[in-house]
């Protein structure tokens, strides 16, 4: 009796073995997998930039950023394989389209407002989540049947199996790694190199009273990452409701998050619809074209403010000259970011 216990034992142990065996072979991919072990990634930001906040469920990894910039520029994202993100975020515009209001990429790791409108809140994660699943609508299976990705999100997050949970969460490792901080402001701001005379002229206007710009183009994000109503419109139809068409509050009528200017010399639409064809329009804009509305940000319209900027005409270039200082080459040909294919 004790005996053949002992057999049947063995006998089950070893059809479960085999059992176990045949599976992995069917799946030839998991026969071959190397000990699961990403790299811990260093998100080198410089000296002007804040500390960047990475959340602790999805810490960045060498083998995650890379597998996020490989779907960054993968058509198999778009279910008919058309376009990937690359396609309107394009690098050298500044990871934006010139000519459309796309949202340009650059230290998006900062953020915890997303959109134009400011629509989507959260982390980077939910951003991507978002993008992925809403946007793009993607058919993982045209990635799990691939022959390379099931390997590299293995490789980054110890399992075979994609979904939208773990291309958001790549995608937002490689996006974390995009930041621009090397234009001639930043090197500026870091004692680095000079601003010239009309630069500098510029620079104290957007940074002083005077023009008050860095209350919401915040030093050296160049955006305080909140939304507001700059006096656009004074009547809110349709998309330029802005945050209200979120909230449904009157207090939101007319409000957008402020972008980044990082960049801002090579767009030429301005504004979440691209009604502002040049640098001069928006500088009109702050100066002199102002419209007032309840939901007007108070900052629009402060004592030494309520009858426009009283600009000069050079005043006005000089503030375009310190704009321009904030063209990131560096981040523009940073071969880190390009398509890795
Ligand atoms: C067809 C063009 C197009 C494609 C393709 C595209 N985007 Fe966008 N993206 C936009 C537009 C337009 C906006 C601004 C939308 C708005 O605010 O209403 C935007 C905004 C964003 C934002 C918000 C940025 C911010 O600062 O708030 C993120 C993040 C983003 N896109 C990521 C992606 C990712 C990731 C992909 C690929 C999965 C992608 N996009 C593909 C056009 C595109
Ligand atoms: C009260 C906050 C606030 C102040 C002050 C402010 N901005 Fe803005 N800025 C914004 C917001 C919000 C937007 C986006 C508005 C929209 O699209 O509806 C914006 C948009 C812009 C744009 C267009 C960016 C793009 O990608 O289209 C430029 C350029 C700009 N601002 C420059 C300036 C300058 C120069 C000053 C100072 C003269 C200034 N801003 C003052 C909040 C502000």
């Amino acid at each position: 009796m004790k005996l053949s216990f002992k057999y049947f034992i063995i006998l089950v142990s070893l059809v479960i073995a085999v059992a176990a065996c045949k599976k992995k072979t069917q799946d030839n991919i998991t026969t071959e997998l190397p000990p699961f072990n990403p790299t811990p990634y260093v998100i080198e930001t410089p000296s002007n930039l804040p500390k960047m906040e990475v959340p602790s469920y999805n810490p960045t990894t060498v083998e995650g950023v890379y597998l996020g910039r490989k779907l960054y520029y993968e058509k198999l994202m778009h279910p008919q394989g058309t376009s990937s993100c690359s396609s309107c975020h394009i690098q050298n515009e500044g990871f934006t389209t010139r000519g459309t209001n796309i949202i340009s990429h650059v230290n998006l790791g900062y953020h915890s407002k997303f959109l134009w409108n400011g629509e989507i809140r959260g982390s980077l994660e939910s951003a991507m989540m978002f993008e992925v699943e809403e946007f793009f609508k993607t058919d993982f299976t045209k990635l799990q049947t691939h022959s390379l990705y099931p390997l590299l999100f293995y490789k980054a997050f110890g399992t075979t199996k994609i979904d939208a949970q773990k291309c958001a969460f790549a995608l937002a490792q490689f996006l974390r790694t995009m930041n621009s901080g090397n234009s001639k402001f930043d090197r500026f701001v870091r004692h680095e190199t000079m601003l010239s005379p009309e630069e500098t002229e510029g620079f104290s206007i957007f940074f002083t009273e005077k023009g008050d710009c860095f209350h919401c183009h915040s030093m050296s994000l160049t955006t305080d990452g909140d939304i507001h109503n700059i006096g656009l419109d004074s009547v809110f139809n349709g998309v330029n409701a802005g945050y209200y068409n979120v909230s449904h509050s009157a207090a939101d009528y007319g409000k957008f998050r402020t972008p980044t200017l990082r960049n801002i010399g090579l767009k030429n639409t301005f504004m979440h619809d691209s009604r502002f064809q040049s640098l001069e329009e928006v500088i009109e804009h702050y100066n002199s074209g102002v419209k007032h509305s309840p939901s007007l940000d108070p900052i629009m319209t402060k004592p030494s403010k309520q009858f426009g900027l009283n600009l000069t005409q050079q005043d006005k270039q000089n503030l375009k000259a310190f704009l321009l200082t904030l063209t990131d080459s560096t981040f523009l040909n940073n071969s880190n970011l390009s398509d890795p294919n």
